[in-house]
């Protein structure tokens, strides 16, 4: 627990406030910014909505990656470029604050990665640390066993490949992705985010009997809502964000990663798709046009998460539910809301409270979309959070000052 309370330096004058809270049952809760100011909220106007379905979607993706160069050899088939997809439109030189890193052909290959660590597993890949023995820049690998068949890599990369035109800085930079013919996997190099995803920050945070303050979850917001109004502008639609999809930096800087169509594809090709998460939008678990504001329910629900420690379906005290009754509850039944925790200290203040309500609203159509969002009043009390402060957050989890 020591390690939660905040380190005995002066605060400047300005900067928020860290502050401990004893909790109940004798536990001291770590909650960051736990004076959240309330009643500012105003009422947001619902956004129009785009649909386009799934069918469109990959047209278009499909489309953006058509004037692509593909050779006829096995090797260069399985081995898309950055310079190969993007040419110019790779960042330019105003983009400085990005992390700037070019792999060419040369270096996108397995022996040319040094593990370093494993940073975690998923339903799909496994994801490393590893080291670029050319340059010796440190990024994360994801690799990913596939079938066998050259098609289904022809297509894997090339949807995988749409990450390497995105630049925002609320978005995980994708550095390439090749084939390993000799494991049958498509291997991915993307931005390593030392800070790890928030599923695992607030999984430290919860086992230290602490709770994530009001302050990191609206930069959460904040960054998320970016990255997807940004996605929502390239007509990408992300559709898996949950807590384990979102990066944290050491700098404090929070970014998505996992996202498009190519989540589903590479489940699919891996065997694990099971056509279904539980962070899933009623209309998309209703078999519904999928939407850029579905996007927006999922990060209501990651918001709940992280904010209550728990998976927010069914809500506490209320017996456990199989998988199909458990959709059927998130399309059906009352929708859980942030609950105060007085006896821990814990309140939440009105307007991030209002925002996760505007983002679990059930009707998808009546659901605002990112852009909208972002201009909530909670969000916009965000914006005066520096990364710096989500810095420290994130090093008092991780204990970094102690090492
Ligand atoms: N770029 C990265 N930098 C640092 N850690 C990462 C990075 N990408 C992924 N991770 C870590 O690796 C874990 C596994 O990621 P992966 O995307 O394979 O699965 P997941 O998102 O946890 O779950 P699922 O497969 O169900 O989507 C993540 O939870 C995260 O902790
Ligand atoms: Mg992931």
């Amino acid at each position: 627990m020591a390690s939660l309370i905040p380190p005995k330096r002066p605060h400047k004058v300005g900067a928020p406030k860290l502050s401990l809270q004893l909790g109940g049952a004798g536990q001291s809760v770590a909650h960051y910014d736990e004076q959240p100011s309330g009643g500012d909220t105003t009422i947001m106007p619902a956004q129009p909505i785009c649909a386009q379905s799934e069918s469109e979607r990959l047209s278009e993706l499909q489309q953006a990656v058509k004037p692509r160069r593909v050779s006829a050899g096995e090797s260069d088939l399985m081995k898309l470029s950055m310079s190969q997809i993007s040419g110019g439109e790779r960042r330019g030189s105003d983009d400085a604050s990005l992390t700037s890193l070019n792999m060419d052909d040369s270096e996108m290959r397995q022996d040319n990665l040094e593990f370093i660590s494993h940073l975690g597993d998923g339903a799909s890949g496994v994801v490393s640390k590893v080291r670029i023995k050319s340059t010796g820049q440190i990024v994360a690998r994801k690799v990913i066993s596939t079938s066998p068949n050259p098609a289904i890599h022809r297509q894997l990369l090339r949807e995988l490949n749409i990450n390497q035109t995105c630049h925002s800085p609320y978005i995980v930079d994708f550095y390439g992705v090749f084939f390993d013919a000799a494991e049958a996997s498509v291997v991915m190099c993307m931005e390593y985010c030392e800070g790890g995803s928030m599923d695992a920050v607030y999984k430290e945070v919860r086992r230290r009997h602490g709770r994530i303050g009001e302050k990191v979850l609206l930069k959460v917001a904040e960054c998320v809502l970016g990255g997807l109004a940004y996605l929502h502008s390239r007509r990408i639609i992300h559709c898996d964000v949950k807590p384990s999809n979102i990066l944290v930096t050491r700098d404090g800087q929070i970014k998505l990663c996992d996202f498009g169509v190519s989540g589903e594809l590479i489940n699919s090709v891996a065997g694990t798709f099971t056509g279904t998460s539980y962070y899933m939008a009623p209309e998309r678990i209703r078999g519904q046009p999928y939407t850029i504001a579905s996007d927006v329910w999922s990060l209501g629900v990651s918001l709940l998460e992280m904010a209550s420690n728990r998976f927010p379906f069914p809500p506490e005290g209320e017996p456990f539910l199989g998988p199909i009754e458990l959709l059927t509850y998130i399309t059906n039944s009352p929708l859980p809301q942030l609950k105060d925790d007085e006896a821990r200290g814990i309140r939440w203040s009105r307007a991030f409270r209002d925002l996760v309500d505007r983002c679990l609203v059930r009707d998808g159509k009546a659901r605002a979309g990112p852009d909208v969002l972002i201009m909530h009043p909670a969000v916009k009390r965000s914006m005066q959070t520096p990364n710096s402060d989500i810095a420290r957050f994130v090093a008092r989890v991780w204990d970094w000052d102690a090492k």
